[in-house]
């Protein structure tokens, strides 16, 4: 695997692979890599010619009071999970280099960005465009390669892209998880053996919703107290949201039609967990 930690040599390998007709691929992360991440770079491999993850701990997407002087970074682990995964290049940055003095021009999200996370993290999603918008310029990808673990953070991007004319497909991978069901993430290192234990339950939460809805319920209210009442009884966790919502536009609807998203995030000691689920037919509408 190739490694280069500037701006001009990613751009540089970029404009060669595309002066040779290469399709490139692209996974941003912020490192700390998991199966999860990895599945991402496997599908890169199988539509692309070549794949570039990029490693970039965003300080853009952080509020003042979260967890970014803690946030895990294990780059000769994750070098390591790359090789072994098959990636052709990775690319690395700093702060400094992505944000010199001077900096100061944002890429501002629209309405899908402010109900759910946006809503508890205000400006996370202004740092997520931002640094994608800067990435997609930098990496030149013909597709880039997102989670749906982070569903919201892939509609916001995918608008972005169409609003802001990005020549490239973005593509949602469904969510990797644990085998008891919790969804694979950077964060879960941070949980005790104590949370690890209950952490599943938010997954078990929103497989409730969705039996609900499978049942035949489409009325987003009771669909999501059917959630909300089966996390309340795992007293561990402190509930943030958990919505169901337009699985497009994540706007409040009455009723669902043919699908939607279950969505949650909660706290767990001091981690905060997210999760979805796509309910009826939304896995056809993932892009
Ligand atoms: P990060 O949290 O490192 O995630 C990188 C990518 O991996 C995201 O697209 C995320 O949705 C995906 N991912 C995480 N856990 C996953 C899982 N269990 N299954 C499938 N995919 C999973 O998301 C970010 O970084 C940043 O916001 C970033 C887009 C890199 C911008 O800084």
């Amino acid at each position: 695997m190739k490694r280069v930690d500037r701006i001009a040599s990613m751009r540089a390998a970029a404009r060669a692979w595309r002066a040779e007709g290469r399709r490139i691929g692209f996974v941003p992360t912020m490192g700390a890599l998991h199966a999860g991440h990895l599945s991402l770079v496997t599908r890169s491999r199988s539509e692309c010619d070549v794949t570039v993850v990029s490693i970039f701990v965003n300080p853009l997407q952080f509020g003042p009071d979260e967890d970014l002087s803690r946030y895990p970074r294990d780059l000769d682990g994750d070098v390591a999970e790359l090789e072994s995964a098959g990636a052709d290049l990775l690319f690395t940055t700093t702060p400094d280099e992505m944000y010199p003095p001077g900096f100061e021009t944002h890429v501002v999200p629209g309405s899908l960005a402010e109900p759910l996370c946006g809503a508890s993290r205000p400006g996370h999603f202004h740092g997520v465009t931002t640094v994608v918008a800067k990435l997609f310029h930098v990496v030149a990808p013909h597709a880039a390669y997102f989670g749906q673990k982070d569903f919201q953070q892939a509609r916001v991007l995918q608008r972005m892209a169409a609003d802001l004319d990005f020549d490239l497909e973005l593509k949602i991978v469904p969510t990797l998880r644990e085998q008891d069901g919790l969804a694979m993430s950077s964060r879960n290192r941070y949980l005790s053996q104590a949370e690890r234990r209950v952490a599943p339950e938010l997954h078990r939460a929103l497989l409730a919703v969705q039996r609900e809805f499978d049942g035949g319920e489409r009325a987003a209210a009771p669909l999501a107290e059917v959630g909300r009442g089966a996390l309340a009884a795992c007293k561990e966790f402190r509930l943030d949201y958990l919505e169901v919502r337009d699985d497009e536009t994540l706007r409040a609807v009455d009723r669902l039609r043919s699908g939607g998203v279950a969505a949650a995030a909660a706290i767990l000691g001091t981690t905060r967990l997210i999760d979805n689920v796509l309910l009826g037919d939304a896995v056809r509408r993932l892009g």
